[in-house]
């Protein structure tokens, strides 16, 4: 009688368990379903954006934004105040939270991740614009619900792809020298190369990224020494430890890999080599132009395999001349910090009468669909996985 019933429980857990598996699959496939209909749809259109002949303009020497959506599910934007960004433009814009202020303000601001399909939208006027505000790439969002059913409602993009009406930086960028700052820096005439006598360092913590680095970091390895320090590296040295904290000033080269090839997106790998004047190895499928600065970099895909990359980085580590070139840039441009929500460049651009009307067709389809690299789904999550125990078996 016992036994019988602990077989029952038994056949019962397993039949649960299929049913668990069977539900995993449907949810993988209607994830792919989704992922291919948004590819298809997007063959309609030429172009994301409708333009208008004519525009509505209230003529105000005082902009009003009001931020209408939440920011990452909270009531704090990144800023909310003007003031705080480098003190441009708090006598053109002001900013709000006050939803009552709708009708009176030129710019409702609408945070991606956070416009979700019962979100309220506030009644609008032609001339009011609708800005679409993102700075996580596809991998960084789970959701991004908002887009899909609001088509034809946002005005302007503002983001960190190039395409966008607005075009913002989430990281850093950079700007001329003064004329006093050139001649300091001629004076200088720094080696960046000096004190550097180990080839690459590199820190990794994402053992299964989009990008394969651990494939390609490991190829690398096969022709110059590396150091992989994080998680899923070789070496351990603690940020918090005094001798770590200088490691990087042994190294000629930081393996700046992003972990997805996503358009336009530059994270703080690029940066960071540059704040410790190391030439960062990218791994940039699009191209960089106009967002880093110019001959900084060596990309790997600039070359036609791992080996040709591993004898140009050792071609650069014995010349100084030319580790050096790749500092040229300092003579001319320094780094500089896009920090806060960018509340002052979209009040430049408020004032900006050459802008037409318009409205983005769909605005998944541009963050998404448009993009290089794909949304995080349990789908390209499980495939990474899978994709990453091929390459420890030696199968890809
Ligand atoms: C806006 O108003 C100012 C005066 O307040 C006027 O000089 C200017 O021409 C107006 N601009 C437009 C585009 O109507
Ligand atoms: C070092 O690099 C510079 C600049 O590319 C080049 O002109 C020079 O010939 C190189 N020196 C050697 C020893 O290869
Ligand atoms: C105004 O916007 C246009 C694009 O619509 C851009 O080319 C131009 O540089 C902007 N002007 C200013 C002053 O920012
Ligand atoms: C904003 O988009 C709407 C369409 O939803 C359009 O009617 C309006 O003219 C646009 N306004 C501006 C300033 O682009």
């Amino acid at each position: 009688m016992a036994f019988g019933s602990i077989t029952k429980s038994a056949v019962t857990r397993r039949l649960l368990i299929i049913l668990v598996i069977v539900e995993i699959i449907f949810i993988i496939i209607g994830l792919m379903a989704i992922e291919v209909s948004h590819t298809e749809s997007f063959r309609f259109h030429d172009s994301f954006v409708q333009t208008f002949p004519h525009r509505e303009w209230r003529n105000k020497t005082r902009k009003q934004i009001l931020a209408w959506t939440s920011f990452w599910f909270t009531d704090y934007w990144c800023d909310m105040s003007i003031k705080g960004e480098p003190g441009r433009c708090n006598d053109r814009c002001e900013l709000t939270r006050d939803k009552s202020r709708v009708a009176e303000s030129d710019a409702v601001v609408f945070h991606f991740p956070d416009v979700l399909p019962w979100s309220t939208l506030p009644p609008r006027t032609p001339d009011q614009v609708w800005v679409l505000y993102n700075l996580e790439p596809p991998p960084r969002q789970i959701w991004y619900t908002g887009g899909t059913p609001w088509r034809n409602i946002y005005n302007w993009t503002m983001s960190y792809r190039k395409d966008s009406t607005i075009f913002v930086r989430p990281y850093h960028g950079y700007e001329p020298l003064s004329e006093e700052e050139k001649i300091k820096v001629k004076q200088e005439n720094k080696n960046f190369a000096e004190g550097r006598y180990k080839i690459a360092i590199a820190t990794v913590s994402d053992c299964y990224d989009d990008a394969r680095r651990y494939k390609y970091t490991h190829q690398l390895m096969k022709y110059i020494d590396i150091d992989i320090y994080g998680s899923c590296g070789n070496k351990e040295c603690p940020q918090w430890k005094p001798e770590c904290e200088n490691i990087h000033k042994k190294y000629k080269f930081q393996l700046a890999f992003e972990n997805a090839y996503c358009k336009d997106y530059i994270t703080e790998k690029y940066w960071e080599a540059h704040m410790r004047k190391i030439i960062p190895v990218v791994n940039w499928k699009t191209d960089p132009k106009g967002l880093v600065f110019p001959n900084s970099y060596i990309n790997i895909w600039d070359f036609p395999d791992m080996k040709s990359v591993a004898e140009y980085m050792q071609k650069v580590a014995n010349n100084d001349t030319l580790y050096n070139s790749y500092f040229d840039w300092t003579k001319e441009f320094k780094m500089n910090c896009h920090c806060g929500c960018h509340w002052c460049v979209l009040c430049d651009a408020l004032f900006n009468t050459t802008i037409p009307a318009q409205v983005v067709i769909d605005p998944m389809q541009w963050a998404v669909s448009m993009d290089t690299c794909k949304m995080w789904s349990v789908a390209t999550f499980l495939w990474r996985i899978v994709e990453r125990l091929l390459f420890d078996i030696g199968l890809a």
